[in-house]
């Protein structure tokens, strides 16, 4: 008989990856995908620990899921419990001491072991922490296939952060820097295209630190490895996601000159205007760092559109730091970008600062720095109003007879038309703009 996974997802791109890849996992063992937790043979929770409330989140979302396998168990079946992701790497047997229904918990680097995993806990042998960071990278042991990526699919690439800027817990649940071989990806890359992909998005926690083995037995930095994805036949779109400052070498900038499948879009997080600040996250960049390198990408690629991520509110934030915030959104000027206001994370060094800032001051500076970031979203958006733009159709949209697509600035674009359009790159004249999307209609 079928049995059914459910997989719900909190958190960044590598989690996306992550969960597409534990369904690949569970799949030879006779589980199928299903949206619906309730009826499932096996939950699991891919969580994430990048802010706070996370956990409480995690345990309230359990809650609610422990009447149906309650339920599932009185009618002589069973319903396996899992988390995942950060949280579980995290947090480990303390899931397990508040919700002892939970069956697994395991951290990112140990869920190519899920069949064993699975096969513990059916067996009755109890239940499964597995919160190590193996030395055999799991990527070597997932499975080749890739069930139905889609138009745009994402590749991790790299995983894990040396950088320990002081707010954040990724170098904690992700571990050290690794990457995966050349081959490896460039394999991969070639199944994502062969099962329908068109764009792919190459991801790492610090996907411009990539350093992976070459074919030739040299180290190629990501600059190298978009060349070599660029001649894969049927490959129209190649983005990366997330870069850090200190990591933007001449190579990858160059590269965004050279290859026309480099989308021009970047999301570049950049945290704070302030050198004080950004010195006290241990960035290690200047504001003017930032400036400097957006203008050299600018002079690579003049059409070049940025994303970025903002705190404010980090300790010690002074008015005038946030002003930095502001000037330097003013000076660059971002066609999107997120803002978070510092959330305190057990055990990481800011925390522990004594000059926190109060919620209420966090509240309004975050309030003004949306308000301007906004404002350059719908000045961006309606710049392309009356352009005709090259949009790559994901598939359709909630809207009957209409086709959703994305421009090369990752703008979500609504137009009437056919379902054949999807995978497809068509010219679209613009005709509206709002802060989230494009309409427009093909252009003939
Ligand atoms: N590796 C990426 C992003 C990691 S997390 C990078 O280096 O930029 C994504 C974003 O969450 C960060 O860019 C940061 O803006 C935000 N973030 C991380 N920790 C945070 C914290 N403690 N409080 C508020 N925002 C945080
Ligand atoms: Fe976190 Fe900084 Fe590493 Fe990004 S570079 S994952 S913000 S520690
Ligand atoms: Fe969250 Fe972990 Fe990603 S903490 S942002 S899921 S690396």
């Amino acid at each position: 008989m079928q049995k059914k996974v459910h997989i719900k997802t909190w958190g960044c791109q590598m989690n996306v990856y992550d969960s597409a890849r534990m369904a690949d996992v569970v799949a030879p063992l006779g589980f199928a995908p299903t949206d619906e937790a309730a009826d499932a043979d096996l939950v699991i929770f891919n969580t994430c620990h990048i802010r706070e409330k996370a956990t409480e989140k995690l345990f309230s979302e359990l809650g609610r899921l422990r009447p149906h396998q309650q339920a599932k168990q009185d009618a002589g079946g069973r319903m396996m419990v899992a988390v995942a992701g950060c949280v579980a790497q995290a947090e480990g047997a303390e899931i397990q001491r508040r919700a002892p229904f939970v069956d697994m918990v395991f951290g990112p680097q140990t869920y190519h072991q899920l069949p064993e995993m699975i096969a513990r806990v059916t067996r009755g042998a109890g239940a499964v922490l597995n919160t190590e960071f193996p030395p055999e990278p799991k990527f070597d042991a997932l499975p080749e296939d890739r069930t139905a990526p889609g138009i745009s699919a994402f590749l991790s690439v790299q995983e894990g952060c040396d950088k320990f800027c002081t707010f954040c817990v990724v170098p904690y649940t992700r571990g050290a820097e690794y990457s995966r071989s050349v081959q490896a990806i460039v394999d991969e890359a070639q199944r994502l295209v062969a099962a329908g992909a068109r764009e792919i998005t190459v991801l790492g926690q610090n996907v411009n630190a990539f350093h992976g083995e070459g074919p030739d037995g040299t180290v190629w930095g990501l600059g190298r490895l978009f060349h070599r994805l660029a001649e894969i036949d049927g490959l129209q779109r190649l983005r990366y996601t997330t870069s850090h400052p200190r990591d933007m070498g001449d190579d990858l900038i160059a590269a965004h000159r050279d290859l026309p499948q480099l989308m021009p879009f970047l999301h570049l997080p950049v945290q704070s205007g302030s050198d004080a600040i950004l010195e006290a996250m241990n960035r290690k960049h200047t504001a003017d760092d930032y400036r400097r390198i957006v203008d050299k990408l600018r002079t690579a690629r003049p059409n070049l559109a940025l994303s970025s991520d903002f705190i404010v509110g980090f300790p010690g934030e002074t008015d005038k730091d946030f002003e930095a915030s502001l000037q330097l959104i003013r000076d660059v000027g971002f066609a999107q970008a997120y803002s978070f206001k510092y959330s305190r994370r057990p055990g990481t060094p800011a925390a522990a600062m004594t000059n926190q800032i109060a919620e209420a001051v966090k509240d309004e500076r975050l309030q003004a720095l949306q308000q301007l970031l906004r404002d350059q979203q719908d000045a961006f958006n309606r710049s392309m109003i009356g352009q005709t733009l090259p949009v790559l159709f994901d598939g359709p949209s909630r809207r009957e007879g209409h086709m959703y697509g994305r421009t090369a600035f990752m703008q979500a674009v609504y137009v009437e038309g056919p379902a054949r359009m999807q995978g497809h790159e068509l010219p679209v004249t613009i005709t509206a703009a709002g802060t989230n999307s494009l309409t427009g209609h093909i252009a003939v």
